[in-house]
């Protein structure tokens, strides 16, 4: 199966500006496909998501840049959805995790049962109203869950695009109080970093992998990078320490990889502008290679 490789150089949804560099310097600096070259996977490279600009801004109580939030989601639900009907892998580069909005509904209208996988420091989880930030890369998660801005939630017209169960958050360690009251009341699962550092990662990946093949048509994997640690990646806007260590975060990936389950991946939140080595962009290659089967031995 072909790779499609998507560019979303998008950052508006977070906080700190600099995510709208990830695509380039994961693809070009780091040298993306060099990896999949070595790896003799076959790739094409979709055409870059255009960023939207200058946009009419839309009246809201605490969400910056709906408009073009709103706008990039549209486009690159098209372009997802475009490329599973051509039955191709849909690899997205971020971009700020805002664009998991985007991904989530091109893969809804696919898949009735889509599985996530969402490493993160954070669960993304935050409302308007819940949100400390107003930044929409912390709600992403939610409105695919049918939580939150009505605009968002509705796009394409599948709300909820993904249900509670099908989802497993990976790597959590800050989370706001209204995250987690929504995670405690609907039981969704959420392998924070305190189960990772008492089942260890493995046995966290078999749990998830089993429950998600017996429940999902397909796999998506929402990759934030500031689930690994800061030692290993800090060029991210909202690092956190106790992350990820660098073999964590491979192992898991390779873990799901081996599954067979993954039909699609996005990896996001790479900051080059905070990290003047591109330690976080080589990373990001790193662990797609993980991903998509480079084998140790
Ligand atoms: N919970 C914080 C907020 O809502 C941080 C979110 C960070 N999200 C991310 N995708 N890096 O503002
Ligand atoms: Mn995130
Ligand atoms: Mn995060
Ligand atoms: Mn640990």
């Amino acid at each position: 199966q072909s790779v499609a490789i998507v560019s979303v150089p998008f950052g508006n949804g977070a906080g700190t500006s600099g995510a709208e560099l990830g695509p380039a310097h994961i693809l070009n600096n780091a040298g993306l496909p060099l990896k999949l070259n070595a790896m003799n996977i076959t790739y094409q490279i979709s055409k870059e998501i255009i960023v939207p600009s200058q946009l009419p801004p839309i009246q809201t109580t605490n969400a910056k840049y709906l408009a073009e939030v709103l706008e990039l989601s549209g486009q690159l639900a098209d372009r997802v959805s475009q490329l599973v009907a051509q039955g191709t892998f849909p690899l997205v580069l971020g971009g700020d995790h805002s664009i998991s909005i985007g991904t989530v509904a091109g893969l809804a209208e696919h898949y009735a049962n889509l599985g996530v996988i969402w490493f993160d420091a954070h669960s993304d989880l935050n409302t308007e109203e819940t949100s400390p930030s107003g930044n929409i890369h912390g709600m992403s998660l939610g409105i695919s869950l049918g939580r939150g801005i009505p605009l968002l939630t509705g796009l394409r017209g599948i709300c909820p695009k993904i249900k509670p169960e099908h989802v497993a958050i990976i790597g959590a360690r800050s989370l706001d109080p209204g995250e987690k009251a929504y995670i405690r009341s609907l039981g969704m699962a959420c392998y924070t970093m305190h189960d990772i550092d008492r089942l260890g990662i493995a046995r966290v990946m078999d749990k998830v992998i089993q429950h998600l093949r017996q429940v999902t048509d397909g796999v998506h994997v929402s990759f934030d990078i500031d689930s690994v640690d800061p030692k290993e990646a800090p060029g991210t806007g909202t690092p956190v320490k106790g992350g990820l260590s660098y073999r964590e975060a491979h192992l898991a990936l390779e873990l799901l990889f081996q599954s067979d389950l993954v039909t699609s991946a996005e990896f996001v939140e790479v900051n080059p502008s905070l990290d003047k080595h591109n330690k976080t962009a080589k990373l990001a290659v790193e662990l797609i290679g993980s991903l998509l089967g480079e084998q140790i031995l």
